[in-house]
């Protein structure tokens, strides 16, 4: 039988997702709006559908219904309890749990810097963060509230409905929802870490063992060719063999591509902030960054899809130390976002 998958996809259109070209930039800044802060150090600008654009008091609203428990069905349940700061904005369990107690079969991916994505979850199958925000309001085995009633309650709390006012112009909508909660995901960025600063010149940002680990990563370990890139990922999907001695494997990515050469494959997720959100995989299997590079080393677990970029490392017990450094000490940063819940409207 087939197991409830977590986020269903929402019933909201689609939205366009569009990067904010220069012109529009201009256009936005132009028109008194303000465009996404500064990036942080080692990163490109944070991608800004048009019909979204950010602005302070939607992304304060975002947050607040980020971490409002009251948008599930029992009000025991927030995108927070699942995508939580203090684990990395994952969950530091193997799989979610939701409303009642119930349970999917994947891992709680990290929200940080998942804006720079081209497509949300593990498979790909949302393709903005507006489209993805309402899936797990109505998931059964996540918050578990029917989009409609989500609107209907909050429409009750007077602190949202003047918010939504303010934001939109409108009382409470799906569309107002999704749009403000992906433009609080937008600020949850980490970047500025120790590897940038020493790619930007300071060679005393990283220490001799972490810069070991760095030559490691861009070479001989071959972690690169997937997790390249100023967010550590290529956005791609790939076959590295998690799950797929198991009786029934998760075919991942194939199910949304129907490409046979995406069965098992799964997106590269970011590796920044890496060290805080064990544990690790699609299948949270993994429970340590050095089962992460022993899996690596061994080239991956064998299976028919497995992907060319993987095979036998080869690493000395320095070499893994070394990697595991730059995992660790280069990749957190210091201006982490430690976000606190925020006082939530009556
Ligand atoms: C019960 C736990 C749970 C709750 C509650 C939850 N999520 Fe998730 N979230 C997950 C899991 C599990 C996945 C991965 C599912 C998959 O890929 O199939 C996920 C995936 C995501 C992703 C995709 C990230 C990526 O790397 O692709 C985003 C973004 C996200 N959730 C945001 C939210 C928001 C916003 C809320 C609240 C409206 C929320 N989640 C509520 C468990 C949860
Ligand atoms: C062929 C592409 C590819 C290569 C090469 C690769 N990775 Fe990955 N990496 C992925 C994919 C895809 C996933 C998610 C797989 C899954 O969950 O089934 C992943 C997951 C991870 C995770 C878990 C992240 C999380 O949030 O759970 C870590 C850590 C990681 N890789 C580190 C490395 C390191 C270190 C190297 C080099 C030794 C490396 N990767 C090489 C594609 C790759």
């Amino acid at each position: 039988m087939k197991l409830f998958e977590n986020h269903g996809s929402p019933s909201a259109s689609r939205l366009k997702r569009t990067s904010l070209s220069a012109l529009t930039l201009a256009v936005l800044l132009s028109a008194g709006l303000s465009a996404s802060a500064a990036e942080p150090l080692g990163l490109k600008p944070v991608p800004v559908p048009q019909d979204n654009p950010q602005a302070p008091e939607k992304i304060e609203l975002g947050k607040q219904l980020y971490f409002d428990k009251r948008l599930s069905k029992d009000d025991t349940v927030s995108c927070a309890s699942c995508h939580d700061p203090k684990f990395g904005f994952s969950n530091g369990e193997r799989f979610a749990t939701g409303v009642g107690g119930a349970k999917g079969g994947r891992s709680a991916p990290s929200v940080i810097n998942s804006a720079y994505y081209k497509q949300q979850f593990w498979d790909g199958r949302a393709a903005s963060l507006e489209e993805q925000a309402l899936g797990p309001i109505a998931n059964p085995i996540e918050m578990a509230l029917p989009v409609e009633d989500a609107v209907a309650k909050l429409n009750k709390i007077g602190g949202y409905k003047s918010s939504f006012r303010k934001v939109f112009g409108t009382d409470v909508t799906a569309d107002g929802i999704a749009k403000a909660i992906a433009a609080y995901e937008r600020t949850v960025i980490s970047g500025n870490a120790p590897y940038d600063k020493f790619k930007a010149g300071d060679e005393s940002a990283l220490s001799e063992k972490a810069q070991h680990g760095m030559k490691l990563f861009f070479g001989k370990a071959n972690c690169s060719a997937c997790h390249g890139g100023p967010n550590f990922s290529d956005s791609g999907y790939h076959n590295i063999g998690i799950g797929m001695d198991a009786k029934e494997p998760d075919v991942g990515r194939v199910a949304i591509s129907k490409l046979g050469g995406d069965t098992g494959a799964f997106k590269t997720p970011t590796l920044r902030e890496i060290a805080r959100t064990a544990p690790y995989m699609h299948d949270g299997s993994l429970a340590t960054l050095v089962d992460v590079i022993n899996h690596y080393d061994k080239g991956g677990i064998a299976n028919e899809y497995l992907d060319e970029e993987l095979f036998e490392l080869r690493l000395t017990s320095i070499e893994k130390a070394a990697l595991l450094a730059f995992l660790t000490e280069g990749l957190s940063s210091a201006d982490y976002p430690g976000h606190k819940a925020p006082e939530l409207p009556e």
